[in-house]
């Protein structure tokens, strides 16, 4: 074993039998990486653009709907229910208000998804389907982050679009969770309720690193969608002279479908 394996499972030893602990400690370097995304540096540096942050929501929709839907369905599960809290954490109809907001209410026809958006669902449904115990290291991925960079990117976004009535931007507050980190360390400690044996642990932890990597693949396609959006959009505005417009953006989407594999509901 090398010096660096070896530090690292001393690092694990000295961690802790809590299952909070556990999955932060084993997400670390991948939180990093998640961190440390085009999309997510473009993001802090508050260069997202409106486009941009209406293409996220999509995505953000598909995952919420089917980490929701597994979540109900299984509310009564020993590895869900502790840490089951819809009236606090449900994010499906924020995102559906802030959809509404921009599209108005055909925007379910509007719904494009790349490829790794649709992987990541499908994982979902998979183990809602087939083992629920792992649905709480997706809770976690999403809802612990969504309650940390996640308020910061929330600010960033409302300053960046103006949106200072909070319309547009629904998915990021939390009218239920009076202290994020309060609520962080309730859960946390839910988490640590679940029984579990070593080898479901193991799994769980396992999955933790899944759900981050699934969530910097969808990151990688939304950036290679939004590149190809971008270059199809200046080279249209440069012809076209006139502002950016839903035809322009279906236009540079077109243009993406061929390299990111795109799904397009109308649900
Ligand atoms: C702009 C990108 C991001 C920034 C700046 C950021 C920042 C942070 C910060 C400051 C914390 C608090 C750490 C602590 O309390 O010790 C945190 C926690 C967390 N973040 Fe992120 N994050 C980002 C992206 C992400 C992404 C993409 C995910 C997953 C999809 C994620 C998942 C989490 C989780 C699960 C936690 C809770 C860790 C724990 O307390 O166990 N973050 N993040």
């Amino acid at each position: 074993m090398d010096k660096v394996e070896s530090a690292r499972k001393d690092d694990m030893q000295s961690i802790g039998s809590d299952l909070s602990e556990q999955i932060k400690a084993k997400t670390r370097d991948i939180h990093v990486r998640a961190e440390n995304t085009q999309l997510m540096l473009n993001y802090q540096k508050g260069q997202i653009t409106l486009p941009q942050y209406k293409l996220l929501l999509f995505s953000l929709y598909e995952i919420y709907r089917a980490l929701e839907e597994e979540l109900d369905r299984n509310a009564s599960h020993p590895g869900v229910s502790p840490i089951y809290f819809p009236q606090e954490l449900a994010r499906l109809e924020t995102i559906e208000r802030d959809l509404e907001h921009f599209f108005g209410k055909e925007w379910q026809k509007r719904v494009i998804v790349p490829a790794a958006t649709q992987r990541y669902t499908q994982r979902l449904h998979t183990i809602g389907k087939d083992d629920p115990n792992l649905l709480v290291a997706h809770a976690y991925t999403r809802y612990l982050g969504d309650l940390s960079g996640g308020q910061v990117l929330g600010k960033i976004t409302q300053k960046s679009f103006g949106l200072s009535s909070g319309e547009g931007v629904s998915f990021f507050s939390f009218p239920g969770v009076s202290s994020p980190n309060r609520f962080k360390q309730l859960y946390r400690s839910r988490m640590n309720s679940i029984e579990l044996t070593k080898e479901e642990r193991e799994a769980v932890l396992e999955e933790a690193l899944m759900a981050f990597e699934h969530n910097i693949q969808v990151f990688d396609d939304l950036q290679k969608m939004l590149s190809i959006t971008e270059e199809t959009s200046e080279n249209q505005q440069a012809t076209l002279i006139r502002p950016f417009s839903i035809l322009h953006w279906s236009l540079g989407i077109c243009a993406a479908l061929a390299t990111v594999g795109i799904g397009i509901y109308a649900s």
